[in-house]
């Protein structure tokens, strides 16, 4: 088969290092990948949004499938491109529909999805400019903290909790009169504060049937112990100790199967991964969020220890035959830790020269590229996340510090990483 990866990041260098070892992958490409991706396909340059270069390039190359990584695709409706044009609608594309990605793209839909079917969530209620008023009075009488969220898409920044209300009418009155999110985060969900400790499951679905994939926790703060502002994620852990198999059995009764079964009651099309975000409050698990895609870091931890062909997994998920597949997964510890640009998660410069990747070798160690690009025979840094370093171990603290070994080997001006991933579990 020939596939095209879609994406840049350090999730789609693990996807395509996964591919590569595919029994069924003659040809990959990535687009737009990034110097790691090359490593085992083919760059192209194409934006991720941009459809119909997309399915140009496709078609020009007799691609079998489209796997695409990030949300923003899936959001604005690839999946219904290709599948609502003739010439490309044989392909398979890996990801939901426009309709069933709004569990990521439209957190009020999200909610709203999971009071129909039951599934056990914070307690919120919505709000936009015609209920501006309602929303004061609601935001006057919540206990404290209080969380709001922006309805669309903001790139990891439109969830906001606030320990004082006169804080949470300022921001409601940011995101309603001033667009502070842009356009769909005018409508805001304002949600109870849930006091827990959070875990993710990755669950990947044909819309009928549905394998779960290793869980995963990942580390959002950018400072050692969970201090200072919020980035895409520093680091991950998979697995998660608490996660035992009595808990995830409560996790897929109470979670998994009615958010599957509700996907098909409402005919959502879906033939991708699920990514649920749980919150834990005394051994019960809640949804805080969905996604409709992978994580990034938590694909660069939950991918190494899937041991099936990943594209025979994916061929029986566009097909509905995932009922015939058993996911085999790594029972060793795997721990991912990110290095970053200095100043990420705000302002901060690219285009640094990095070293050390390909001097030293750590069985059991992989170096994922995150925002890298390639010049000449140099490898310069090309994003806030730069590189992922993956290894297996033991323990969280032996994968760790193997990571963090392997991260000294590496250099970049102002390179940063945390020491600490999975601090909790050590
Ligand atoms: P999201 O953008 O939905 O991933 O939310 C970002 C982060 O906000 C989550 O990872 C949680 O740490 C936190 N969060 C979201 N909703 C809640 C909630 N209801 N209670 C406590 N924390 C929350
Ligand atoms: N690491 C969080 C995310 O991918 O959304």
């Amino acid at each position: 088969m020939n596939i095209l990866l879609v994406g840049g990041g350090g999730r789609e260098h693990t996807l395509a290092w996964k591919i590569s070892k595919s029994s069924l992958c003659e040809k990959l490409f990535v687009a737009p990948g990034n110097a790691g991706t090359s490593q085992f396909g083919v760059n192209v340059d194409i934006s991720v949004n941009n459809f119909a270069v997309l399915a140009n390039f496709c078609l020009e190359n007799a691609i079998d499938m489209l796997i695409v990584g990030p949300e923003e695709p899936l959001v604005k409706g690839i999946y219904n491109f290709f599948k609502d044009n003739t010439a490309t609608a044989h392909i398979q594309v890996i990801g939901p529909s426009k309709e069933a990605a709004q569990l990521e793209g439209s957190k009020a839909f999200a909610k709203a999805f999971m009071d129909r079917h039951k599934i056990p969530t914070a307690a919120y209620k919505e709000f936009d400019a015609a209920t501006y008023e309602e929303g004061i009075q609601y935001i006057r009488n919540h206990t404290l903290p209080i969380v709001l969220k922006a309805d669309g898409l903001a790139a990891g920044k439109g969830v906001i909790i606030c320990n004082n209300h006169i804080e949470a009418l300022a921001e409601f009155q940011l995101m309603i009169q001033h667009s502070k999110f842009g356009e769909a985060g005018k409508r805001v969900v304002i949600e109870q504060f849930l006091d827990g400790i959070e875990v993710s499951v990755f669950v990947l679905t044909d819309g009928k049937n549905y394998v779960v994939l290793p869980e995963a926790k990942d580390y959002k703060k950018i400072g050692k112990w969970d201090t200072g502002p919020n980035t895409g994620g520093m680091g991950a852990v998979s697995p998660v100790p608490f996660v035992d198999a009595e808990y995830m059995k409560i996790i897929t009764q109470k979670i998994i199967e009615p958010t599957i079964e509700g996907l098909q009651k409402e005919a959502l099309d879906y033939k991708g991964f699920v990514f649920i975000g749980l919150i834990n409050v005394d051994g019960e698990p809640f949804v805080i969020e969905y996604n409709c895609r992978l994580g990034d870091p938590e694909t660069e931890v939950i991918i190494p220890r899937i041991e099936n062909d990943l594209i025979k997994i994916l061929s029986a998920t566009a097909e509905q035959r995932l009922n015939e597949i058993d996911i085999v997964i790594n029972k060793q510890t795997v721990v991912t830790v990110m290095a970053v640009s200095g100043g990420y998660p705000n302002e901060h410069e690219t285009g640094k020269i990095i070293t050390g990747l390909s001097d030293t070798k750590i069985e059991g160690t992989i170096v994922f590229h995150a925002g890298t690009r390639q010049e000449g025979d140099k490898v310069l840094t090309n994003g806030g996340r730069v590189i992922a370093v993956t290894s297996f171990g033991n323990s969280i603290a032996e994968a760790a510090e193997q990571s963090n070994y392997m991260l000294e080997q590496i250099d970049f001006e102002g390179m940063y990483f945390r020491e600490d991933i999975g601090y909790e579990f050590r």
